[in-house]
């Protein structure tokens, strides 16, 4: 999709128009034989006046997110190749750059076919009252998250056998060489050296070496320092613990975390934030084989913890701490350190397919990160730690038990697992979002698409950029 600012309405092949409070003014009566009354989520093509309504409901931000995205959907079934949408007042600009380039991203990279009529790239022009600096650059921040969301989904739907970790590596050096970033890359030689036993275990039973991938983004000035981990595993087969056929199909969607990880620092140095940002990513496959690590086997951590495997599908957990413990020995004195994971079931069947599970020890920063989420357009809710779930993670015969004794309660457990891994200091710092919800889902929904959403980007990306006026 090309984007136009522009001071002046110009005649165009289609006029998006959005309505607000169901506040219909022109076309009345060719609307309503139409049935449309402008309420959310409806819309209304009229081809031959070149004009597509899209109803809001109330006009808040992210109502008027998801109204352009549907249009957006609409605007791309026909053969019209221009489009203009008036942000009125200015008002809402942010949200109708994101509407558009949210609601028009399609993954087509496995389609044979490629819809030669509709290959023309198609233009929007947005009205705003003045092209001036304030209003280029709310447009171009929009412009580059919304980017790094769909370079996310892109990751994420891109099939296990096109996207291994030796792939994850290369997408980070991309990120690195265009926007100036520092790269470190490590495999299992240093996983050895360093005694990381949890991360290097896990992938031992795929063709496919592991890799830690540590990206640095260091701006002059910088006024924060930020540490993203997330859980990049580029396929959960489930190891020995194999999964049911069923539960195994969408599992490509399990480095959805690191993808994520990837697509925040990729967004923040485009936008050039004065905030420093180490993104480190597990990358690792979870495979069977007569190499696999077992139910059974008891792992050392690179903090020296052991840990019984009870179960190889909690794999992320056993990843995560790690690289976890990897980025408090290696990053000195930083601010937070969040990280992100598709990492339980239970997390999806506890507050559905669309919502984040804020989790961690610091109450009043999981509430921070919760309302940032919300501002963003994404759906996150914290989950709180207690005593009595703690108990379940213990193991008769090392230190701590990758499963829980009971299966209620699944993503908190999961939480507190990693709690194990973040050391005394850093226990107020630390934020763990489980995205297993709505990283992938098998439906249209809000200005996502049928599969990967690039779940944590916008709300990491909304969270860091508070940190600057605070
Ligand atoms: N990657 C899965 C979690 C998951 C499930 C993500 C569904 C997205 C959708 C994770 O590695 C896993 O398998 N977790 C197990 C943990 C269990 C063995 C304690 C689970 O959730 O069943
Ligand atoms: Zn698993
Ligand atoms: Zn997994």
């Amino acid at each position: 999709m090309k984007l136009n600012l522009i001071e002046e309405k110009i005649e165009v092949e289609l006029e998006i128009i959005l309505v607000k409070n169901k506040n219909i003014t022109n076309d009345i009566e060719i609307l309503e034989k139409l049935d449309f009354q402008g309420e959310a989520d409806t819309t209304a093509l009229l081809p031959e006046l070149g004009k597509l309504y899209v109803g809001c409901g109330e006009p808040q931000s992210d109502n008027i997110r998801c109204a352009v995205a549907g249009a957006m959907r609409i605007f791309a079934t026909t053969n019209f190749n221009e489009a203009l949408i008036e942000a009125s007042n200015d008002e809402f600009l942010r949200e109708i750059v994101e509407g558009i380039e949210l609601g028009s991203y399609e993954f087509k990279k496995y389609k044979s076919k490629k819809d030669d009529k509709k290959k023309t790239k198609k233009t929007i022009n947005i009205l705003v009252s003045k092209v001036e600096p304030n209003i280029i650059e709310i447009f171009e921040d929009a412009i580059n998250l919304t980017n790094s969301v769909n370079m996310v989904r892109d990751f994420v739907n891109t099939t296990p056998e096109d996207f291994y970790p030796k792939i994850m590596a290369k997408k980070a050096k991309k990120i690195a060489t265009q926007n100036n970033l520092e790269l470190k890359i490590f495999g299992e030689k240093y996983f050895k050296e360093e005694n990381m036993g949890a991360i290097s275990a896990v992938g031992r039973a795929s063709r496919h070496d592991s890799r830690l991938i540590h990206l640095t983004y260091k701006p002059e000035n910088a006024l924060k320092k930020i540490v993203l981990v997330g859980k990049g595993l580029t396929y959960d087969s489930g190891g020995l613990s194999l999964k049911p056929a069923d539960f195994m199909v969408t599992m490509k969607a399990d480095k959805s975390g690191g993808s994520a990880v990837l697509g925040i620092i990729n967004a923040v140095s485009k936008m050039k934030l004065p905030i420093e940002i180490h993104a480190i990513v597990g990358a690792v496959e979870n495979m069977i084989g007569g190499d696999a690590y077992k139910p059974d086997d008891v792992l050392v951590a690179r903090n020296g913890k052991t840990i019984e495997v009870r179960n190889t599908d909690a794999e992320g957990r056993l990843v995560l701490a790690d690289c976890l413990c990897y980025a408090q020995d290696e990053i000195k004195d930083f601010d937070y350190i969040i990280d992100y994971a598709t990492l339980t079931g239970a997390c999806v069947v506890g507050v559905g397919h669309y919502t984040t599970g804020i989790m961690g020890n610091n109450i009043e920063l999981n509430n921070k990160l919760q309302e940032c989420a919300l501002r963003s357009g994404e759906l996150a809710t914290v989950l709180h730690f207690n005593k009595y779930l703690k108990k379940t993670i213990k193991s008769k015969i090392a230190d701590i038990c990758n499963i829980s004794n009971t299966r209620y309660g699944g993503a908190i457990t999961a939480g507190m697992f990693l709690d194990e891994f973040i050391k005394d200091e850093n226990k107020q710092k630390w934020i763990h979002c489980d995205i297993a919800g709505p990283a992938y889902v098998e439906e249209v929904w809000g200005c996502n698409p049928h599969g990967a959403s690039g779940a944590g980007v916008r709300f990491s990306v909304e969270f860091i950029k508070n940190l600057i006026s605070e």
